[in-house]
């Protein structure tokens, strides 16, 4: 009696055993919202480490191995800027794919685009590690990487034999390129040239990275002079590529700049041309809401901390160039809430990082479904209508400056 009530016990662990697994199982391959952020995350982050994650989530969806992701993008969420059509408006930030190794899973996870890089023309290591920490009562990362690469000719090499894939999928989910420069090169203009002529042609657009912290003097490249002869020298390199190879050249800046460095920006962008902005990388501040013991970690700061600060650089930058160059507003954003709050206050396009690391690949659907929730709730019949909404008195449905230019030119 005793041994067949024991069979019995053990039989019921089994098939409870076997059904949680497949419970599980289901919500990880379904990609629930809920599942993904408070408990498959949560989990996965106790047992590895930051760059451990980092390294298997890209090895994992680069092979393609990604939650189920039925969600169809509405018409509303269709954003055309650059001259490109972006099916829906929520984008990958630079940093997570540095490599080019896994830009379909990507779009299968439901990006609208994917920016590969930060890219250097020759292959380098990056800091020493730790390099990377989870602030989790912040919902923040501190990352010093410095810019680990395998360089040019490998990500050419990577990219190029996709290239026939991306050229079906350009129309509508364009594949952004980040340039930087190696450490210890002393030519940051040549190494800039250099990624427009060998990976312009592989990109729908590319992105002048000169806001990330961790490479020393990068940023200085964001002074009125450096920058004028940086961009003046990319844009004729751009310029002089055949013209169906010839991508829209963006820069991307930090959140930290003063009142100053943003006037001289918007001063020598609109004078030389640059086609469109990123708003913004990493900070270097600290804070004082910070909470994590690991806030002192030398590195740039993403996430939920730096979202105010990025919104505000987005709204001066648009501000600056009368809503004439259009921005893809990044930092913090993690809900439909803050994508519209970045799109509201000039940005056409938006791009997250941290929220991947909290949430999973379930947190790209929620934005686009919550977004288009508020789109509708606030009367916009599209993403466009609601770029710089905040800069208009009263709420009105006419395209921006950015968006009417690109109307004209298509
Ligand atoms: C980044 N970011 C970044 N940006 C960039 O231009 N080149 C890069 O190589 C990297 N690398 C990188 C690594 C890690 C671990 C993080 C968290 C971030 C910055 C990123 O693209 C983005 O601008 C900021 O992280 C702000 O957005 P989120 O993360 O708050 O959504």
């Amino acid at each position: 009696m005793a041994g067949r009530l024991k069979k019995q016990a053990k039989d019921a662990v089994k098939i409870i055993g076997c059904g949680s697994a497949l419970f599980l199982g289901y919500l990880t391959a379904s990609g629930d919202e809920r599942f993904y952020a408070n408990v498959l995350m949560p989990v996965l982050q106790r047992i590895v480490g930051a760059e451990t994650a980092h390294f298997l989530s890209v090895r994992f969806i680069g092979l393609g191995l990604v939650p189920c992701n039925r969600y169809k993008d509405p018409t509303s969420l269709e954003v055309n800027v650059f001259g490109k059509r972006f099916q829906n408006p929520v984008g990958l930030a630079a940093g997570f794919d540095k490599h080019g190794e896994a830009v379909d899973g990507l779009y299968k996870v439901g990006f609208g685009f994917v920016e590969v890089g930060t890219v250097t023309p020759k292959p380098q290591d990056g800091n020493p590690k730790p390099r990377v920490f989870r602030l989790v009562s912040d919902q923040a990362v501190i990352n010093r990487y410095g810019f680990n690469s395998c360089g040019f000719p490998e990500v050419y090499k990577r990219l190029k034999a996709r290239q026939l894939t991306q050229s079906a999928l350009t129309a509508g989910k364009p594949l952004g390129i980040n340039l930087g420069k190696n450490k210890i090169s002393t030519q940051a203009v040549s190494d800039y040239v250099e990624g427009v002529r060998t990976l312009g042609p592989l990109a729908d657009y590319l992105v002048i990275n000169v806001s990330s912290p961790n490479t020393p003097g990068l940023r200085d490249l964001q002074g009125k002079e450096e920058l004028r002869h940086l961009l003046d020298k990319v844009l004729k390199e751009r310029d002089s590529l055949p013209s169906k190879n010839r991508p829209p050249v963006l820069l991307k800046i930090a959140p930290d700049l003063t009142a100053q460095d943003k006037k001289d920006i918007a001063e020598v962008i609109m004078e030389v041309g640059v086609d469109g902005l990123i708003v913004s990388n990493t900070t270097v501040s600290r804070p004082e809401t910070l909470k994590d013991p690991k806030k002192h970690e030398i590195g740039g700061l993403s996430g939920q901390p730096v979202k105010e600060m990025s919104t505000r650089a987005v709204r001066d930058m648009y501000c600056l160039t009368k809503g004439k160059i259009p921005i893809v507003g990044v930092g913090g954003v993690a809900s439909g809430q803050d994508a519209l709050d970045k799109i509201r206050a000039g940005a056409s396009l938006v791009q997250l990082y941290t929220s991947l690391v909290y949430q999973g690949p379930p947190v790209v659907v929620k934005i686009k479904r919550e977004l288009d929730d508020l789109l509708k709730e606030q009367g916009f019949a599209c993403v466009s209508e609601a770029v710089g909404a905040d800069h208009r008195p009263i709420e009105t449905t006419t395209h921006t400056p950015a968006q009417e230019k690109e109307t004209h030119s298509d």
